[in-house]
């Protein structure tokens, strides 16, 4: 048996690529315009996230709102999660950003999408709750490029719902159902999959983000 070579100690971007098989998630975008990954991120940064993913009381979690800008209104049948945005700082988001930041490059180097910033956002929905069928792509605002989605809810049954249903470009035909269990992400043209997140009958706990060029 060869000797083992000691394994140096990989920086993010190496521990990201062990963990994502990039080229699997890129030929997927290329070829379907969406990926589901089970065991997305190692468990360690998971059980972190989770931990950031709590309602606390202290005002760092938001009613969200449909649209943004001066259309700002709160519509409960049709979107019922509580968000925060996610901003450097805190060091488990950091490495959340950190690892998003690995992959845009890697997508970009392969698939030449210019993805320019990545915005993404802790999202609680409580029991009773979903989001009825959209656009991720805003209204006047054509810069989000791709969407991932990541779930981080241990033990979920498919009694509790809440499974994110993505159609065809067309918004017609049912093309995929996710269940929103601990560690599964998925990724998929923002433009291209309209999409709706069933009403959970439990709390249900996800990052929302979106690749972005820039400009509108
Ligand atoms: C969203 C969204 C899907 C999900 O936040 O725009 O569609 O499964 N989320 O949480
Ligand atoms: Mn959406």
């Amino acid at each position: 048996m060869p000797p083992r070579r000691p394994v140096p100690n990989p920086g993010f971007g190496a521990r990201l690529r062990a963990l994502m098989d990039i080229d699997k998630i890129a030929d997927a975008l290329e070829q379907t315009g969406y990926i589901v990954l089970k065991d997305a991120l190692e468990a360690r940064l998971l059980q972190g996230l989770l931990s950031r993913c709590q309602d606390d009381g202290t005002g760092r979690f938001v009613a969200s709102h449909v649209g943004r800008g001066t259309a700002k209104q709160k519509i409960e049948t049709l979107r019922g999660d509580v968000i925060s945005w996610i901003e450097p700082g805190d060091a488990t988001d950091t490495a959340f950003l950190d690892r998003m930041e690995t992959l845009r490059r890697e997508l970009n180097s392969r698939l030449f999408l210019g993805m320019f910033d990545y915005e993404s956002h802790y999202a609680i929905y409580s029991s009773g709750f979903g989001y009825g069928k959209h656009s991720d792509v805003l209204q006047g605002k054509k810069n989000r490029i791709l969407t991932t989605v990541l779930y981080l809810n241990e033990d979920w049954q498919p009694e509790h719902g809440g499974e994110l249903v993505v159609y065809d470009p067309a918004g017609e035909t049912e093309i995929l159902r996710v269940q929103p269990t601990f560690g599964t992400m998925i990724i998929f043209l923002s433009e291209s999959y309209p999409h709706e997140v069933l009403i959970s009958n439990t709390t249900r706990r996800s990052i929302a983000g979106w690749f972005r060029v820039s400009g509108s």
